[in-house]
């Protein structure tokens, strides 16, 4: 059954380069990524992982804990986070779950027969501190991710679950959103007593809440 938005992520049991973790244990009260990459020692997986490497410190800054996935043995991760420290400038710095018989991959459904039948398609998803699915992306494996939107959907899940908002078409954090549509106009003078910009009835612009 397909794992959709809204559903509690799937836990499991798993070796990775950090030892042994049981996920919902792991991610207790934090946000998570969890994403796979289809193979060690390939060219786009390895300019995934080092930027995500790279972004470790932003995605610390959210509270989020990141995880990959790779169908590769636990034996081999060590010589490829050296590869990936060499040629993207930064080391693995967050653990690699080594889903060898591809339990986990099954369970979230991140193999797909019709594209590799043994390699994992390129699967993110996004989980709250509820642990349940908030971003669910799929990528075909010769296409890299943007890990810096990985950042802004984020940023949108985090502020719209503290404020009674959403976020428009490609906004950025510090950009003006919108009163949430379940917001009737008598309520949102209590939550924006600023005032907001009605465009439409269901078009009301506020500037980002802060906190
Ligand atoms: C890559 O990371 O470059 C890749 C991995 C598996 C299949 C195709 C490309």
């Amino acid at each position: 059954m397909a794992i959709l938005i809204g559903d509690i992520a799937p836990d499991f049991e798993a070796e990775t380069t950090e030892g042994h973790i049981r996920f919902h244990d792991y991610i207790e009260g934090s946000w998570a990524v969890l994403f796979s990459h289809p193979k060690n020692f390939t060219p786009v997986c390895t300019t995934e992982l080092g930027y995500t490497a790279k972004l470790k410190p932003e995605f610390d800054k959210r509270g989020v804990k990141v995880l990959g996935l790779s169908v590769d043995e636990l034996k081999n991760h060590p010589a490829w986070s050296k590869d990936i420290e060499e040629t993207q400038g930064t080391a693995l710095n967050f653990p690699l779950i080594a889903d060898h018989d591809r339990s986990v991959a099954t369970k979230y459904e991140m193999i797909h027969p019709n594209a590799d039948n043994s390699l994992t398609v390129r699967s993110l998803f996004v989980i709250g501190p509820d642990k349940k699915i908030k971003l669910k992306i799929e990528y075909p494996a010769s296409t890299g991710r943007n890990f810096d939107e990985v950042l802004r959907v984020i940023d949108s899940l985090q502020l719209t679950a503290k404020h009674s908002v959403a976020t428009p078409v490609n906004w950025k954090q510090g950009e003006d959103v919108i009163i949430a549509a379940a917001v009737s106009d008598e309520a949102a003078k209590a939550k924006f007593p600023e005032g907001w910009k009605t465009v439409k009835p269901y078009l009301r612009i506020v500037p980002q809440p802060q906190g």
